[in-house]
């Protein structure tokens, strides 16, 4: 009989976006919770990153697999879940985190410049589609759990964040969509939804003309730690709750959008900075 080399007790996760912000902070926490129990694989395209996330993590216990990872490329999509396989044996939890944002009023995108507009909904939906997808017969093989880290602008439009809020809000169709499909092989599939978070990603996200914007255009005071954030996503994913809607204003905003949308509408223009509302 062939001894497997493979650890069946350990808890893999893949987690996407895992060089920085959210998905870095949620593989320390990870690591701190579960220790030698716990074998993350870290994906970004950045490998100083991912590296800094990986001694982080290694120091507390957990197994680190660093791949550099595109998730605009489903073949990297591909290669990523076929790593993690080959080298921990099996999935238990894919976190599809990666993500890009983006600030600019439709009215200020020249026409030649619309195709960051695919871009992003290339990172932000279709890598979580080809990654869950490629995870999926593994997932269902460990009963396992899928996060995908959406945002209150995938339940709520936000002004300026057109491209942003519709690739969220397709994430948000996808995986309640898949979770419905999922509930008889015993996998759990919880959507979070982060209001504003103190990342970098707005100053990493692209303005008018796909390129990185530099700075913010929300409102950032009372912004939510990113510690505070994985917390919630965390206790989410291991309560294998279907969402996580993380703020006060988020969660009234959801329900107040059925019975009065203007004053949503005029809520979410109120998240934007004065420079960048609509003239
Ligand atoms: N921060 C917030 O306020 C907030 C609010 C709501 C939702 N979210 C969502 O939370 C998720 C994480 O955001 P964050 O705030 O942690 O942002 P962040 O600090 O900018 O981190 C984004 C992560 O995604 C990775 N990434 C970007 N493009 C990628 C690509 N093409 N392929 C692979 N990885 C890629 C980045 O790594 P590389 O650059 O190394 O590839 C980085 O690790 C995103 O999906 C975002 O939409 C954030």
């Amino acid at each position: 009989m062939t001894v497997s080399p493979h650890n069946d007790a350990l808890q893999v996760v893949v987690i996407t976006g895992a060089s920085d912000g959210i998905g870095a902070e949620m593989a320390r926490q990870l690591a701190q919770r579960h220790g030698a129990g716990l074998a993350l694989v870290l994906a970004a395209r950045s490998l100083a990153g991912l590296q800094s996330t990986a001694e982080h993590c290694q120091g507390l216990g957990a197994q680190c697999l660093v791949v550099v990872t595109d998730v605009s490329v489903q073949d990297q999509c591909r290669a990523l879940i076929a790593q993690a396989v080959e080298h921990f044996g099996h999935i238990d939890t894919l976190v599809n985190n990666a993500g890009v944002s983006a600030q600019a009023l439709l009215q200020d995108v020249a026409a030649d410049d619309l195709q960051w507009y695919e871009r992003l909904m290339q990172i932000n939906l279709w890598g979580s589609v080809w990654c869950t997808h490629a995870a999926l017969p593994y997932l269902k093989a460990r009963k396992g759990r899928i996060v995908a880290v959406s945002s209150l602008a995938g339940l709520i439009g936000v002004p300026g964040r057109t491209a942003y809020s519709a690739s969220k809000f397709a994430m948000t169709g996808f995986f309640e969509a898949l979770r419905a499909e999922l509930v008889h092989a015993g996998v759990s599939v919880t959507v979070a939804y982060p209001g504003v978070v103190l990342t970098q990603i707005r100053y990493h996200g692209y303005n008018a003309k796909g390129e990185r914007a530099g700075h913010s255009g929300l409102r950032e005071d009372g912004a939510m730690a990113v510690g505070h954030c994985v917390r919630l996503i965390v206790t989410g994913m291991q309560d294998r709750q279907r969402e996580v809607v993380m703020t006060t204003t988020g969660k009234i905003g959801r329900f107040l959008k059925l019975i009065a949308p203007g004053l949503v509408e005029r809520m979410a223009m109120n998240a934007l900075k004065d420079e960048v509302k609509p003239r």
